[in-house]
């Protein structure tokens, strides 16, 4: 199949195209290389510098013809959604229509977006599945909405095949650190550079860690089954964030005692928590890897990958 991935030589979608190709798909990637790198895009997969708000983007469209788009370039920061919504809203929302606009042109049959569970669903008090209440409370959550009802609007008037995946909080090999899950990121950096870690209040705030080359197993899934719909991806498992330090201090052979507190962030989010038994159900899929298994493989990476990370 043709599959065009933007943000693919960022940190998830580069996972994507790594298990694409490994699926014989013929793959292109769109990326404006913000956030991403070059290097991780897997060579026989072809790769465009390209912003996806550029007026090119028809063009590219019109020439790969992408059967499958599978939609990862995003403004990925919480922060700077709040500060700029309306920057936040022309990457995260027009871009993304415009995208679609042009694949349809061409003949797309599936589009598949990354969403996201944490940013859509608030504060949890167990495990949420997708009739939880949709209720974003920034502008990045109000875009991955945005874009989730406007895929199943295209379904109705377009007939557009989608899959809006409703991400938890995704580490792994490769994470950058101002992502959803960036604590895995900036922990990982700060134990390989012997840092002590920092843990914003008592460290009892939890989240539903899911390893990357999981979610790309999610996404092949999605695409061989044209799955349509939402599907949260997630682990069901909860995970504190002083459990999370510990655990790579382990990984990295230093002492917890090491760990420092920091105030904590007025009006974080206490509990993030999915219930992905929709996916588990219908694509066959499961979060696999462990947390503690896919944390010591993240701490290796960025322990061996000094230069890139
Ligand atoms: N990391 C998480 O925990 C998480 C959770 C839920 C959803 N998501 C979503 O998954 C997707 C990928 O996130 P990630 O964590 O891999 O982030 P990332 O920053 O590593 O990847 C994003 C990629 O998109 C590229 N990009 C950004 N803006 C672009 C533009 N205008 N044009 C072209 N390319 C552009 C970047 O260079 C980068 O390579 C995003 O849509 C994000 O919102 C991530």
């Amino acid at each position: 199949m043709r599959v065009l991935v933007t943000g693919g030589a960022g940190f998830i979608g580069s996972h994507v195209v790594d298990r694409c190709l490994q699926e014989g798909h013929e793959v292109a990637v769109i990326d404006n290389l913000r956030s991403g790198s070059r290097h991780q895009v897997d060579p026989r997969a072809e790769f465009i510098e390209l912003d996806i708000r550029s007026i090119r983007l028809p063009e590219i469209i019109g020439r790969l013809r992408p059967e499958a788009i599978l939609h990862f370039a995003a403004q990925i920061d919480v922060r700077v959604s709040c500060q700029d919504p309306v920057f936040d809203a022309e990457e995260n929302i027009l871009a993304t229509l415009r995208l679609i606009e042009a694949g349809l042109a061409k003949g797309l049959q599936h589009f598949v977006f990354a969403s996201s569970g944490g940013a859509i669903y608030g504060e949890a008090s167990g495990a949420q599945s997708e009739a939880h209440p949709e209720v974003p409370i920034n502008p990045y959550g109000v875009a991955k909405l945005a874009v989730d009802k406007y895929l199943h609007a295209y379904g109705i008037q377009k007939g557009l095949a989608s899959a809006s995946l409703r991400f938890s909080n995704v580490y792994g090999p490769r994470q950058g650190a101002r992502g959803e899950a960036g604590v895995v990121a900036v922990f990982c950096k700060r134990l390989r550079d012997h840092l002590p870690l920092r843990v914003n209040g008592d460290g009892t705030q939890t989240r539903d860690f899911v390893f990357a080359p999981d979610l790309a197993d999610a996404v092949s899934r999605v695409l061989k089954q044209r799955a349509t719909g939402v599907f949260n991806l997630g682990t069901g498992v909860e995970t504190s964030i002083q459990e999370l330090a510990t655990a790579l201090c382990h990984c990295a052979e230093m002492d917890p005692a090491q760990i420092e507190h920091a105030t904590a962030i007025p009006g974080e989010q206490r509990r993030s928590l999915l219930d992905a038994s929709k996916a588990i159900r219908e694509l066959g899929w499961t979060p696999s890897t462990a947390v503690q298994a896919g944390l010591a493989q993240t701490y290796e990476w960025f322990r061996t990958h000094r230069e890139e990370a």
